[in-house]
């Protein structure tokens, strides 16, 4: 397994590109299996995850070919499998995302139950709930789930859970709908810009999608879809995470290839803390303020502030003059990032769904291990402010969705080195 030796970091200073999104770019390929012909996928970022989906797809009889890097072709027109075994699910749970497809396209899937991760149960009730209100009758057993369905028929579903709308059982829902008899509406769906990606590819494939982007979405089912090129969208997660590298070490980073709009409410939250932010169409000029102000935030459901920076705003609250409140409202569990941060020497603590954090906190090196994937990015954070050289263990977490970032960090001056273990 890898880890990375990080020095306390200078000033970031210079341009960063940002990679395509890793969870768009997971839906999108699972969208291959609603056609025969074939789907162009570039901008595809080249992470663990997407080659863990291009081996359940593989595993199906999906032909998958990368002829350049971030060009992705898919073609299944032999594609005859039905199942995604445990061992592919276990090692990521959107391998679920052919649930959707197949249940449409081949009126069967066998899917392994996901299962819960570091950050909560994860339950799946609402990707079920969708696709039997569409018609499918599902079973469990074993630890798979059995989807069977003749034609699906069009139906008016409410997608709302216990914790707001949900990506991936609209994702799910969304694709099935596309070749269901007749019209189904998705109330209460998420309006995540991965949705609208999504939304837009399957537009191009023919199918007849209104809404994505709002919390109803209308979809007129078809017969039958095509193929079609499509540009994955910047990831937006991995914008953020290089704003708050910004932030945190007092830098001055332009962050190139992003979608500013996609990452207004993180934005916005870094400007109320004094950092300087510009925008144009496809970039962000970063460039930290002076003294941080202690803030609080709430994550909700897009357009609200994603999950996904949670933990990155954790590292950066232990440089902020005062106490912040992080409050986590999507997952349950979504705090083994604080343990390690203590391990820096921050003064953080969880508080039943708040993360209360007191600054601003000289960190000090030390040897950390990441737990999930943006638990991770919040320890490199961590480790630019640390006087000393940190060491950030299982960093596997990190390469599920961040491209070459010891890459990108070290173009913006960071002294980091990963080293087999
Ligand atoms: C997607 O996960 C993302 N993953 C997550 O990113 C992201 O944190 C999450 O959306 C929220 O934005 C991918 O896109 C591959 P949800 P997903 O369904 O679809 C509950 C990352 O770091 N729920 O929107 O699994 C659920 O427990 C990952 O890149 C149900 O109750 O998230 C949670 O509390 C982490 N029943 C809430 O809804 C269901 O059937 C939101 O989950 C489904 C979800």
């Amino acid at each position: 397994m890898d880890k990375f030796i990080i020095q306390k970091s200078c000033r970031l200073k210079g341009r960063v590109r940002v990679s395509g999104a890793k969870n768009s770019c997971l839906a999108l390929m699972a969208a291959s299996l609603l056609t025969d012909e074939p789907l162009e996928l570039n901008n595809v970022p080249n992470l663990v995850d997407v080659r863990t989906m291009t081996r359940v797809l593989e595993n199906m009889g999906v032909g998958i070919s990368r002829s350049e890097p971030g060009k992705l072709s898919l073609d299944s027109s032999r594609a005859e499998g039905l199942k995604a075994p445990y061992d592919l699910v276990r090692k990521m749970r959107a391998s679920y995302y052919v649930l959707g497809p197949l249940t449409a396209r081949k009126g069967k899937a066998e899917v392994s139950l996901p299962g819960g991760c570091a950050i909560g149960q994860r339950p799946i009730d609402l990707h079920l709930k969708g696709l039997s209100m569409l018609g499918a009758e599902i079973s469990t057993s074993g630890g798979y789930i059995y989807v069977r369905a003749d034609r699906l028929n069009g139906a008016r579903i409410n997608l709302t859970g216990q914790s707001g709308s949900s990506v991936g059982a609209t994702v799910n829902v969304l694709m099935a709908a596309t070749l269901a008899r007749g019209v189904t509406v998705l109330e209460g769906a998420a309006a995540e810009p991965e949705i609208v990606d999504l939304a837009w590819m399957l537009k191009a494939m023919g199918a007849k999608v209104e809404g994505a982007g709002t919390d109803v979405i209308t979809i007129e089912g078809v017969a039958s879809l095509g193929g079609a090129s499509h540009t994955v969208i910047p990831d937006r997660i991995e914008t953020g995470t290089f704003a708050v590298a910004a932030a945190i070490t007092g830098g001055d980073v332009v962050i190139a290839d992003c979608c500013p709009e996609h990452v207004q409410s993180v934005t916005d939250l870094l400007e109320n803390l004094g950092v300087k932010i510009e925008k144009a169409r496809k970039t962000l000029l970063v460039r930290a303020g002076g003294e941080m102000p202690a803030f609080e935030l709430c994550t909700a459901p897009y357009p609200g502030f994603p999950t996904d920076m949670q933990a990155q705003f954790c590292a950066l609250a232990t440089q902020a003059e005062g106490t912040s409140v992080i409050e986590e409202n999507i997952f349950e569990h979504r705090t083994l990032h604080v343990s390690e941060l203590a391990r820096f020497g921050a003064d953080i603590k969880v508080s039943g769904r708040k993360i209360i954090v007191r600054g601003p906190t000289p960190l000090s090196s030390a040897p950390v291990m990441a737990s999930d994937l943006r638990a991770s990015a919040a320890l490199v954070l961590a480790a630019l402010v640390a006087d000393g050289s940190s060491e950030i263990h299982r960093i596997y977490h990190l390469d599920r969705g961040y491209e070459h970032l010891e890459v990108k960090l070290a173009r913006l001056g960071v002294k980091i080195m990963r080293v087999s273990t």
